[in-house]
């Protein structure tokens, strides 16, 4: 979880979605380095898990549990008056996702997250990187010794300034690392 929580830069207040907390073991980190005026957006389909997270976060008014589908995030930004994302961090199983319902979903992802935003996804398989075409970069870390080895794909949106970095997706980087927790 520190690795996932490293990819975010918490050195100023955050619009931070997450899909598919589940038990909640990253929101729990997000939560812990995130600044006063932080929101995290918590995505839940499953009952029994977004219970738990209202009552984990029940005393946190930064935190705000949708018991719902990831693909509810414009809706909910609207409805709680938030603008844009700066990171949107995903545990959903995309691999088993229908390829229009996988599309629509990064598609609402993209637009949802403002310039210069990531969306961080861990995942067993990597086959997320040839659908997320909407990114202009991508940079996968392949964690050999997690259990099970996951990938953590960082997909970044450009900022405007940054245009001259714009790198296709074909050359996005990649790494192989020993570290045991992911
Ligand atoms: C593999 S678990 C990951 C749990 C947790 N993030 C972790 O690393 O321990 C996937 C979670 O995503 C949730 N989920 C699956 N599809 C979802 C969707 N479309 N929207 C919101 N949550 C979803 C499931 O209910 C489950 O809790």
């Amino acid at each position: 979880m520190e690795r996932v929580a490293s990819k975010m830069d918490f050195s100023q207040p955050r619009v931070i979605a997450e899909y598919g907390p589940g038990e909640g073991v990253h929101s729990r980190e997000i939560a812990r380095r995130m600044c006063p005026d932080s929101h995290l957006l918590l995505f839940e389909l499953d009952r029994a898990f977004a219970r738990d997270l209202e009552r984990q976060f029940a005393d946190d008014r930064r935190v705000r549990v949708i018991h719902g589908d990831a693909a509810s995030l414009p809706h909910e930004l609207q409805r709680h008056r938030i603008d844009r994302c700066d990171y949107i961090l995903s545990g959903i199983p995309f691999s088993i996702l229908k390829i229009e319902k996988k599309r629509a979903l990064l598609q609402k992802t993209y637009d949802a997250l403002a310039p210069g935003g990531n969306f961080i996804i861990y995942q067993v398989t990597n086959e997320l990187k040839q659908h997320a075409t909407h990114f202009e970069h991508a940079e996968s870390e392949y964690f050999l010794q997690n259990i099970p080895p996951m990938f953590i794909t960082v997909f970044q949106k450009t900022h405007p300034l940054d245009h001259h970095k714009r790198e296709p997706l074909q050359g996005a980087t990649f790494t192989l690392s020993g570290h045991r927790s992911a």
